[in-house]
């Protein structure tokens, strides 16, 4: 599972690679996901909350203290992270293309799955549930873009 895991976690930072390129060529291959200007704020504002969890977690990870570093990561990035807007009309994933909401509830998901590897104190499971989540942000990033 882990190593078919890393394949095609390979393969797509690959794809990204090959669009990097294109993007240096003043070419912007993102799709537009055309959302209303509240919930890009929220989105922005979600996302700015996002890079800050990912430095917790890095600094809990630094002191050796595993269960807060998994506590942090599961309720700033895993599931504990997703749906905080619910009934709120302007919630982001609700003006999301389909494809790209799959794409931000999978990267919860890998978030949740990086606590979990963090709560077992496995190194290896530790890098690899973490490279799972920067990949699936970076996935998107290549993907959409909402301006
Ligand atoms: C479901 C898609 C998706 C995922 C997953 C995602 N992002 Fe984003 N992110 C975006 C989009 C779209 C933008 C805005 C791009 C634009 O300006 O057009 C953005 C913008 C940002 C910004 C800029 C915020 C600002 O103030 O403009 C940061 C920082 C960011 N993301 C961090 C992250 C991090 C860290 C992760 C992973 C933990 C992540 N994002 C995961 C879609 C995503």
């Amino acid at each position: 599972m882990t190593s078919s895991l890393h394949g095609a976690t390979l393969i797509v930072l690959l794809l990204l690679a090959g669009q990097a390129g294109a993007a240096e060529n003043d070419e912007d291959v993102r799709q537009f996901a055309k959302m209303p200007a509240e919930s890009i704020a929220l989105m922005r504002a979600d996302m700015r909350a996002h890079t800050l969890a990912i430095a917790e977690v890095s600094g809990l990870l630094a002191e050796g203290d595993f269960n807060a570093a998994a506590v942090a990561a599961d309720a700033g990035l895993g599931f504990g992270a997703m749906g905080q807007m619910r009934g709120n009309p302007n919630a982001p994933g609700r003006h999301m293309p389909a494809p790209m909401h799959r794409m931000g509830i999978a990267m919860h998901d890998a978030a949740n799955s990086w606590s979990e590897a963090i709560r077992s104190g496995d190194a290896r499971r530790i890098f690899a549930g973490y490279q799972a989540v920067v990949s699936a942000c970076a996935s998107c990033h290549m993907a959409y873009r909402v301006r």
